[in-house]
């Protein structure tokens, strides 16, 4: 594994600092308290080439490698998460899907406005009754000779009635369980496809969360992404990329929590002397370091792995677990460290407290990533 950067990656980290900093951090605190989706800044994003980053150029790709992306990713989140997660699920759960699966006339079809970021797309897996056993899909395609037609409902989407683009999972034959799911892509305005309850979340606000229904939605009969019943391996693959970008975003989030603790530190005096004076806090600073340092090389190594065309879902998973409880461990830490001051709105740790929990949860619990990894241990 390399563990320099080129050139490349240098000039991508500090472009994306500088406009995370001037651009981002100036409206996450409104962001959030609003639930408000930050259309003009993903805009932005997208002319930057950060929403098709990790995809060839003829497809109107930045033509980054992985590493390149999820380092585009921490960076973003170092300030704000919910902009993180809106790159993230954009880029490994729409983009890379059609990219991998889709044929030639789908990618001509949809990746151009995708990866330029003029359309947003989503993921629609997670059911009611189907989340960690994401193979007990209700929602049902059945086809109609010259098109398909969707029923059921999906909840927790990221970016759902925002989105232009869905993959969506239903059961094309219930008898063959998990080989019996196939993928569709779906765009916003088929008749029948609607947006349902959009949730009232804890953190990652301006990232929006709603129900997709599909009440005899009509799809065209070329819109089935990848083979009839291979939607289960078709959602289970864009998850180890997305597992990536989760670990990503975990990482930025603790990395900001630490930085944001290490000015406070340093400004805040107690007893005569600044914060960063106290050997206890001090110490406990170092452990942080020294674990998001870690996290960073489990999963700059896993994002390695996938560039150099090696098998990563184990390497994802760990990636995920890792930074996800770093992150954990960081910003509650630089909330105890902030005090009072942490507790309150005035501070970005508050708003990183709340935001960190769902990395330990979405696109796979910590739990799942401990049964992908202790799967392969005894496999
Ligand atoms: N890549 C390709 N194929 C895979 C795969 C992978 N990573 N993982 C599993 N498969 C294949 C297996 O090889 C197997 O194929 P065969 O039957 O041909 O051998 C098939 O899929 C079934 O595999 P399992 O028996 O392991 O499947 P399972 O039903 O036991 O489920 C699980 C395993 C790991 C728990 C899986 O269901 C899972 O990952 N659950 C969590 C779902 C999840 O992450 N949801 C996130 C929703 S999206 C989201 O959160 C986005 C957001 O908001 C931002």
């Amino acid at each position: 594994m390399e563990f320099s950067y080129s050139r490349e990656q240098e000039m991508v980290k500090k472009m994306l600092k500088e406009f995370a900093e001037t651009e981002i951090e100036p409206i996450a605190e409104e962001m959030d308290a609003e639930a408000a989706y930050p259309y003009e800044t993903v805009a932005k994003l997208g002319k930057l080439g950060v929403m098709g980053m990790p995809f060839p150029a003829e497809y109107g790709g930045a033509g980054a490698d992985y590493l390149t992306y999820i380092m585009a990713v921490e960076e973003i989140s170092k300030v704000c998460a919910s902009h993180g997660v809106i790159v993230q699920t954009h880029n490994a759960l729409c983009c890379w899907p059609i990219f991998t699966y889709g044929t030639e006339e789908q990618k001509r079809k949809y990746l151009p406005k995708l990866l330029s970021g003029e359309h947003l797309g989503a993921f629609g897996l997670t059911e009611p009754n189907a989340g960690t056993d994401a193979a007990m899909q209700q929602t049902t395609a059945k086809d109609m000779g010259d098109h398909w037609l969707l029923n059921g409902s999906k909840i927790f989407i990221s970016g759902g009635g925002i989105a232009d683009v869905y993959v969506v999972m239903a059961m094309t034959d219930k008898s063959k369980g998990n080989k019996g799911i196939s993928s569709f892509i779906v765009e916003k305005g088929m008749p029948g496809f609607s947006r349902g309850k959009k949730e009232n979340k804890m953190g990652i606000r301006g990232s929006i969360a709603a129900e997709l229904v599909f009440e005899d939605c009509v799809v065209p009969k070329e819109n089935l992404l990848g083979p009839l019943g291979k939607g289960f391996k078709v959602a289970m693959s864009s998850l180890d990329v997305g597992r990536l970008g989760i670990a990503a975003q975990a990482l930025g989030l603790a990395q900001g929590a630490f930085d944001q603790t290490v000015d406070y530190m340093k400004q805040r005096k107690q007893f005569g002397r600044s914060l960063n004076k106290f050997q206890a806090l001090a110490f406990e600073m170092a452990n942080m370091k020294t674990e998001i340092d870690a996290a960073r090389f489990v999963l700059y190594n896993a994002a390695n792995r996938r560039d150099r065309g090696l098998s990563s879902t184990v390497e994802a998973a760990q990636a995920k677990l890792k930074c996800s409880e770093v992150a954990s461990y960081v910003v509650d830490k630089a909330v105890q460290f902030h005090g009072g001051y942490g507790y309150i709105k005035d501070y970005p740790v508050e708003r990183m407290y709340r935001d960190q929990k769902i990395t330990e949860i979405y696109e796979g619990t910590s739990e799942v990533m401990k049964m992908v990894i202790s799967g392969d241990i005894f496999k």
